[in-house]
């Protein structure tokens, strides 16, 4: 059994937390047209297709003011929904209006 080597390890000391280099402030991610393009594509469009059916409103004829204003109602509880106050829980502004940007005014 080798359990005393194992827990003599876990034991030893750890090293010490202090004198490390302060960390570079973290920037803030970008959320480009590119991403925004790729999660309408993937992910929105895969539901909001070119024609309304019965659980899946479409997008198509919305301007991108009125997608981000129902994409913001959706977040702050104004609008309700089975799926949609889920999916705006993990976009950020940024998100919101840059796929609302992209959605909006186009075709499909
Ligand atoms: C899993 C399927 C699904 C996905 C993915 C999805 N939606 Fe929805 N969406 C719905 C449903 C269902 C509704 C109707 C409201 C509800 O039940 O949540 C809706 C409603 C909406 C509405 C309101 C439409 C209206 O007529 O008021 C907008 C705007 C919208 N979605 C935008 C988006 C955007 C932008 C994305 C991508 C970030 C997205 N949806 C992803 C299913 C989906």
């Amino acid at each position: 059994m080798t359990m005393g080597l194992g827990l003599a390890a876990c034991a030893s000391p750890k090293p010490a937390l202090t004198n490390l280099p302060t960390p570079a402030p973290v920037a803030k991610p970008v959320f480009t047209a590119e991403q925004a393009k790729a999660l309408a594509t993937s992910e929105c469009l895969a539901c909001h297709g070119p024609v309304s059916t019965p659980y899946y409103p479409t997008l198509r004829g919305m301007s991108a003011e009125e997608i981000a204003l129902a994409l913001r109602n959706f977040k702050s509880g104004t609008k309700t929904g089975r799926v949609m106050p889920q999916i705006v829980k993990t976009m950020s502004e940024e998100q919101i209006a840059k796929v609302a940007a992209y959605l909006g005014g186009q075709s499909g």
